[in-house]
C-alpha cells in the first residue's frame, strides 16, 4: 500500500515497466520545490551563473555518486535507512548516519511545509483573480502582504501537513506515484511555455546572460557550500531517502543508470525554471536577490504577460503543489518507516506524531516572515536556520558517511557486484572510477567545502 509495497510490486513486473516505475518514484522524490523555488532563488542570491556552474559540478561529482551509494546500501540491505546500516555493519555506530537522516527529514519539513503552503495558497489566489487587476510589477506586494500575516501562512502549512499525512496513512502513495508519472511531463511542458514567454519579453537576454555567463569572482567558500548543499537537497540525498527507495529496487535494475537519469532530468527541470524566472526578473525590473519570494513575484508576472495567463497560472501552481507533495511524501516516509519498523509504532501513530512535531516546530519557520522576523538565532531567522542547517550541514555530513561506508566498509567487490547486478552489466571501468570517487574524492571534497563554508579554513 505504501511506497514499499508499491515498489516491491514493481520488481515483479517485466523489466521495462520496472525501470520506468523506479525512475518515476525516485524522480518524484527529487523534483519538487527545490527546482522551481530553491534553485532559482539561491542562484539569484549567490550571483548567478558562477553558482549554477558550481551547482552542476556538485551534482555530477558528488550528488550523483552519493545517490548511487545510497541505492547500493539500500538494495544490498533491503531495509530502512537506519536498519540498513545495522544489517550491513552490526554493532557498529554506522547506523547513526541513518539517525541523522531521520533528524534531517524533520528539519527540512519544518520549512518545506511552509513554502508548500505558499504554493497551495497561490492556486486559490491566482484562481480568484487577485493578479488580474494589478500591474506585473506589483506582484511583490501581493506576496509580502500574504507572508507578513500570521494565520494565513499557518493555516496553509497545516493544510499541507494534513494532506501529506492523509496520503501516507491511507497508503495511497501508490496512486500518487502514478499521478506524478503523468503530471511531471505536464509540469515540464508548462515550464517550457513559461520559458518561451519569458525569453521573448523585452530585455530577456540579460536574464539568460545572468544564468549562463559566469563571473568567477563571485565564488567564495560560503557560495561553494551553498551549491553543494543545494545539490544534496535537490537530489534528495545525504539522509537516507534514496537508501529507502534503493531497498525497493529490483535486482535486475541498473542502479548507476537510474541515478544518472534522475540527476539529469532533475537538473533539466531546474534550468527550465531558471529560464522562466531570470528573464522575467530583468524584463520587469525585479531584483535577482529577492530571496525566498522570487518565484512568487516573477511567475505571476510572466503569466500576466500571456494570453490565457490566468488559466496557465492556476495549472502551474496545481502542478507545483503536486510535485511538492510528492517530495514531502518521500520526506515524511523516512521517519514513518523508522518509527514503525524500529519502535513498532502503528503507521497512523508514526505519521500523526511526526506531522504534529513538524507542524508544531514548523510554526517557528512560518512566523519568520511575520512576528518572528526579528528573532535571530546565529544571525538567522528560524526559517533560514532550518534551511541552512539541513542542506548545508546535515545532508553534507550524511553524504560524507555514506561515501565512506560504501567506499571503505562495503568495498570495491560489493560495489562492483551490486552495480553490475552480479556481473551481468558491463560497467566495471566506470564503477572503478566510482569507487575511487567515493573513497577519496567525494568525502575529502565535501569535508573541505564544509570547513571553508563555515569559515573554519580560508583559501
Ligand atoms: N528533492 C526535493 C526537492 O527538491 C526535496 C526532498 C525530498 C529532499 N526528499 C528529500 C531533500 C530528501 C533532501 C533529502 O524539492
Amino acid at each position: 500500500m505504501n511506497i514499499k509495497t508499491e515498489l516491491s510490486t514493481y520488481t515483479k513486473r517485466e523489466s521495462f515497466t520496472t525501470s520506468l516505475g523506479v525512475l518515476a518514484a525516485t524522480l518524484g522524490s527529487a523534483v519538487g520545490l527545490g527546482n522551481i523555488w530553491k534553485f532559482p532563488f539561491m542562484t539569484g542570491q549567490n550571483g548567478g551563473a558562477a553558482f549554477v556552474l558550481l551547482y552542476l559540478v556538485c551534482v555530477l561529482f558528488i550528488g550523483l555518486p552519493v545517490m548511487i551509494s545510497e541505492f547500493i546500501i539500500g538494495r544490498r540491505a533491503k531495509a530502512n535507512c537506519v536498519s540498513a546500516f545495522k544489517k550491513l555493519e552490526p554493532n557498529k555506530p554506522w547506523y547513526l548516519t541513518g539517525v541523522i537522516g531521520v533528524l534531517s527529514a524533520f528539519l527540512i519539513m519544518f520549512f518545506y511545509t511552509d513554502v508548500a503552503g505558499w504554493v497551495y495558497s497561490y492556486i486559490f489566489k491566482s484562481a480568484s483573480g487577485v493578479f488580474n487587476t494589478i500591474k506585473p510589477t506589483e506582484t511583490a506586494n501581493v506576496f509580502s502582504s500574504f507572508i507578513s500575516g500570521v494565520w494565513g501562512p499557518l493555516f496553509w502549512q497545516w493544510v499541507v501537513l494534513v494532506v501529506v499525512s492523509i496520503i501516507i496513512i491511507a497508503g495511497v502513495t501508490n496512486g500518487i506515484e502514478r499521478m506524478t508519472k503523468t503530471l511531471l511531463p505536464i509540469l515540464f511542458v508548462l515550464l517550457v511555455i513559461c520559458d518561451i514567454r519569458a525569453l521573448t519579453l523585452p530585455g530577456a537576454v540579460k536574464g539568460v546572460v545572468y544564468l549562463f555567463k559566469p563571473d568567477l569572482s563571485k565564488i567564495t567558500g560560503a557560495v561553494v557550500l551553498s551549491a553543494l548543499g543545494l545539490a544534496f537537497f535537490k537530489l534528495s540525498v545525504g539522509m537516507g531517502c534514496m537508501t529507502t527507495y534503493g531497498s525497493y529496487i529490483g535486482d535486475a535494475e541498473n542502479l548507476p543508470r537510474n541515478a544518472l537519469r534522475v540527476a539529469l532530468s532533475d537538473t533539466l527541470v531546474s534550468i527550465l525554471a531558471g529560464l522562466a524566472i531570470f528573464p522575467t526578473v530583468f524584463a520587469f525590473g525585479f531584483k535577482p536577490e529577492a530571496g525566498a519570494s522570487l518565484l512568487f513575484i516573477t511567475i505571476p508576472a510572466v503569466f500576466k504577460a500571456m494570453p490565457f495567463g490566468q488559466i496557465f497560472m492556476v495549472l502551474f501552481f496545481i502542478l507545483s503543489a503536486i510535485a511538492a507533495t510528492g517530495a514531502m511524501i518521500s520526506l515524511l516516509e523516512v521517519p514513518v518507516a523508522y518509527f514503525t519498523e524500529q519502535w513498532k509504532w502503528s503507521r497512523t501513530s508514526a505519521t500523526v506524531v511526526s506531522a504534529v512535531i513538524m507542524g508544531g516546530v514548523g510554526v517557528l519557520a512560518t512566523l519568520s516572515t511575520s512576528v518572528l522576523s526579528k528573532t535571530l538565532v546565529f544571525g538567522k531567522t528560524f526559517f533560514d536556520l532550518f534551511d541552512y542547517l539541513s542542506s548545508n550541514i546535515f545532508l553534507t555530513v550524511g553524504g560524507i558517511f555514506i561515501c565512506l561506508f560504501v567506499g571503505w566498509k562495503l568495498g570495491k567487490q560489493v560495489i562492483l557486484d551490486e552495480a553490475s547486478n552480479h556481473g551481468i552489466l558491463n560497467n566495471q571501468t566506470v564503477m572503478s572510477v566510482f569507487t575511487f570517487v567515493v573513497r577519496y574524492v567525494a568525502p575529502v571534497a565535501i569535508f573541505i567545502v564544509l570547513l571553508s563554508g563555515l569559515g573554519i579554513i580560508k583559501f
